[in-house]
């Protein structure tokens, strides 16, 4: 009988792999899980209860906040808030970092960047949605934590997972040694260990880009398409593409079948629309780790510099053999 591993036991048993570890980075990620699981619950009966539709505000980006944006924004900063360990939340949600000065928080080392709810375009119609993060330690030795503890290049990382809230919830996360994935079992309330030492095929057959831009995109991204499409048995096109609006869904998807995913410069997302901090570089760091390649079509997405906490970035992630083809084609036209 296969004995249930939950996410916190997980979370222990690795805690021996950090010397400095003292269970702080295992509450953090507990706390994370605990959010993720109220999210859950409100998008599982979303439509059901009042939690859909438009706040009618505008976040930092322009975008019109959904209540479940909100919603899932609340929850995280509250957990985060109550569990002590994090001194800054950076969100999509918020234009400022959100500094915790909570009597708990007093000593907290981390700052915890998040997209608390990717896909928003897909609530009111009841596709794939996730939530995203990374976690850093502060680099600052005394004092209050300040927004340059926020701006830290992906590779100084200490953690990233995401959320996503599909046919089932699922937890999948890196702390630097490996990917490991959780599924919720509802009737115990736990992320249970389902997908151990997740790694990305080498190859895949997936492509997944917003082909509607294809105009605007940049010609070695047009080239890549049609290389896409070509019939070539030996490499098993043409490829298959699948491209939901949601980022954590079609990543997870090609984490798990093998694919590549790309969100390129356009004429209205001149740097990328993707955003560096709580999207990119966490689901960078999150490729690298389960084997595969994570770059802006030519250099290497974690060694981004960070200038800004909303800066944005073009990306290609996925199966190490399509994004190199892909730079290949970028380069043939830099
Ligand atoms: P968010 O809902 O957090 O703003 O992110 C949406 C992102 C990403 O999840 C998705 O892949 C992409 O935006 C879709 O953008 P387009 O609709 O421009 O294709
Ligand atoms: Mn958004
Ligand atoms: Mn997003
Ligand atoms: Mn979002």
């Amino acid at each position: 009988m296969s004995v249930v591993k939950t996410l916190g036991q997980f979370i222990i048993e690795k805690q021996k792999d950090f010397p400095y570890a003292k269970g702080e980075l295992s509450r953090l990620l507990r706390d994370i899980g605990i959010a993720s699981k109220i999210v859950n619950r409100e998008v599982n009966k979303a439509g059901l209860v009042d939690i859909l539709g438009e706040i009618g505000t505008m976040n930092t980006h322009g975008e019109s906040q959904k209540k479940l944006d909100v919603f899932a924004n609340e929850q995280f900063i509250s957990a985060l808030t109550c569990g002590g360990e994090c001194c800054i939340v950076v969100s999509e949600e918020n234009d400022d970092p959100v500094y915790i000065e909570s009597e708990i928080s007093q000593n907290a080392k981390y700052i915890v960047a998040i997209d608390p709810l990717d896909g928003s375009s897909n609530i009111d119609v009841n596709v794939g949605v996730g939530t995203i993060f990374s976690i850093y330690r502060r680099k600052s030795i005394e004092g209050k934590a300040t927004i340059q503890d926020a701006l830290q290049r992906g590779v100084e990382q200490v953690a990233a997972g995401y959320v996503v809230y599909g046919s089932s919830a699922m937890l999948v996360y890196t702390t630097g040694k490996g990917v490991n994935g959780f599924t919720l079992d509802p009737s115990i309330g736990e992320f249970c260990l389902s997908h151990p030492d997740m790694t990305i095929p080498k190859d895949g057959t997936f492509y997944s880009i917003n082909e509607g831009y294809y105009v605007h995109f940049p010609d070695g991204v047009k080239k890549y398409i049609k290389y896409c499409q070509v019939m070539d048995k030996e490499t098993n096109r043409p490829y298959s593409s699948r491209y939901i609006g949601s980022m954590v869904a079609d990543l997870h998807r090609n984490i798990i079948k093998g694919g590549i995913f790309i969100y390129p410069t356009t004429a209205s997302a001149p740097r990328g629309k993707l955003r560096l901090v709580y999207e990119c570089n966490p689901m960078a760091f999150i490729i690298e780790q389960a084997g595969g390649r994570a770059t802006d079509g030519f250099e290497r997405i974690l060694e981004q510099e960070v200038t800004s906490l909303h800066q944005r970035s073009a990306i290609f992630l996925g199966s190490e053999n399509m994004v190199l083809k892909a730079e290949e084609m970028m380069r043939d036209f830099s």
